[in-house]
């Protein structure tokens, strides 16, 4: 029931995704990335009850908070933020300056709230994978290190939402191969196409999943995503 939760996702999704799933979800810049991956964990936690841990590494959680906010969303208990300072208080002996493993410290943090909260924590997102990138001296073997990321994240039996940014040609990988280790991409865009813009997502991949495969206009009005139906080229 993870989509499901949003009403209209059934014509999308036609069987249901189950944990554990790590889905990459792509696009431009203000193509509602943020939005997008913060209404589907937002609908899925009220509807059940379980716990979810949001990092957001392009801004702090107060400005998070602001935005989603004027969006039309409110504060859900189930669901904890956190940012770049949050991640860096894990480590005490850290330094002002010091060159800091965030990857690392994500893994920490993960690995904290799921020995708070067992099965209960089952959502996490990561807002984003290129500000992760950005963020970290140290990119040697990031192929490598998001091989073992994602595992760890499925390990955890979790749903993991991954931000990416990713320009309308562009292919879905930055540093490591993330398209191909992902479970799953949806692809968030913008259609210019009938005069008019029109935002679109698109799911491109979804393992053990049926699920179209069309560009699917929604809107967004007063804290609700309204699913609007396949666009026709
Ligand atoms: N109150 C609102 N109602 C409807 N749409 C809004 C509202 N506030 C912002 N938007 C739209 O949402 C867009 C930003 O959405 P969001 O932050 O989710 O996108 P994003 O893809 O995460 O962007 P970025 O690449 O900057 O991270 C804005 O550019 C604007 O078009
Ligand atoms: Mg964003």
């Amino acid at each position: 029931m993870l989509f499901h939760a949003v009403p209209g996702m059934e014509k999308v999704f036609r069987t249901d995704v189950k944990k554990p799933k790590v889905v990459l979800i792509t696009g431009p810049p203000g193509a509602m990335k943020t939005t997008f991956c913060y209404t589907v964990m937002t609908y899925y936690l009220k509807k059940s009850g379980e716990f979810g841990l949001y990092t957001t590494l392009e801004e702090s959680v107060e400005s998070h908070l602001a935005n989603m906010e004027s969006l039309g969303f409110h504060l859900t208990k189930n669901l904890q933020i956190s940012d770049i300072s949050d991640l860096r208080e894990l480590d005490m002996l850290l330094e002002e300056e010091e060159e800091v493993d965030y990857l690392q410290l994500l893994e920490k943090m993960l690995a904290t709230f799921k020995n708070q909260m067992g099965d209960k924590f089952s959502f996490f997102a990561l807002d984003s994978l290129g500000a992760l990138y950005s963020i970290m001296e140290d990119a040697k073997n990031m192929r490598k290190r998001m091989f073992y990321f994602f595992r760890t994240l499925r390990s955890y039996n979790l749903y993991s939402f991954v931000v990416m940014e990713r320009s309308l040609s562009g292919e879905s990988h930055l540093l490591g191969n993330e398209g191909f280790l992902a479970d799953g991409i949806i692809h968030l865009g913008i259609d210019r196409s009938r005069g008019k813009l029109v935002r679109y997502f698109q799911v491109e991949k979804m393992r053990t999943s049926d699920h179209s495969m069309e560009k699917i206009a929604f809107e967004f009005r007063n804290g609700q995503m309204k699913i609007l139906g396949p666009l026709f080229e």
